[in-house]
């Protein structure tokens, strides 16, 4: 099994990243072919409405036109059977680089003909969401947002996981910052008790069995 694991956090060792390399080990274990990209270390922009992929008589419609880091990534998650990915919650959203993702990734899938799907292949899909809210206030404000922000990508043909891990911890020493609105007894206390739980997750999630 082909497993891509896409971290669109910019920050490369922290909550997201941590969990998306324990993915990782996860399906390594399970002997998966994994290749574990940093979105952020690529130069890319979102779509930028070529519409190459809608022009009339292309042989396969289902390509990213647009040249540059990202169209090797695009090609290999269509070519993929399981993507995994994560991003940190930015201003109520996935991050700037996961939309761009989304935006290349899904638009040359959908006919501009009908609304139809064009990618004939399957791509079954996890995606982590971590944030700093409480799971109280993503299931109340930002889970059914989540759910139709990713809807998109049901025009991969498999099935779309929303993992969300909630209240993380932001730095190793609040008190080098100006960011007296958060306890770090209590984001370091919850960051203990409940992060592993979170990596066993990530980790079972990777070898399948979650
Ligand atoms: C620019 C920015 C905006 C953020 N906006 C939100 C937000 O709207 N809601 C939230 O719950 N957390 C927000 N956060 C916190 C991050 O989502 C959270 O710390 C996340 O776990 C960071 O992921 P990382 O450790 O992988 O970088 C924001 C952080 C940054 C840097």
């Amino acid at each position: 099994m082909k497993t891509i694991i896409l971290n669109a956090s910019p920050r490369k060792n922290w909550n997201t990243a941590q969990l998306l390399k324990e993915a990782k080990k996860g399906a390594e274990s399970v002997g998966d072919e994994v290749e574990y990209i940093d979105l952020y270390d690529l130069k890319f922009s979102g779509c930028r409405s070529c519409l190459a992929c809608k022009r009339a008589g292309i042989e396969n419609p289902c390509q990213c036109f647009w040249k540059d880091d990202l169209t090797q990534v695009l090609n290999r998650i269509w070519e993929s059977d399981r993507l995994i990915t994560g991003s940190p919650i930015y201003f109520s959203d996935p991050t700037a680089g996961f939309r761009a993702l989304i935006e290349r990734l899904i638009f040359p899938a959908l006919s501009y003909n009908d609304y139809s799907c064009v990618f004939k292949g399957k791509v079954d899909v996890d995606v982590f969401l971590t944030m700093n809210a409480t799971k109280e206030h993503y299931d109340a404000a930002y889970d059914a947002r989540m759910k139709e922000y990713l809807a998109p990508l049901r025009f991969l043909n498999g099935q779309t996981r929303i993992f969300p891990v909630c209240d993380t911890l932001q730095v190793a020493d609040y008190s080098k910052y100006e960011m007296r609105g958060f306890s770090e007894e209590h984001k370091k206390a919850r960051h203990e008790k409940e992060f592993p739980a979170a990596l066993k997750l990530a980790f079972n999630v990777g070898a399948g069995i979650e």
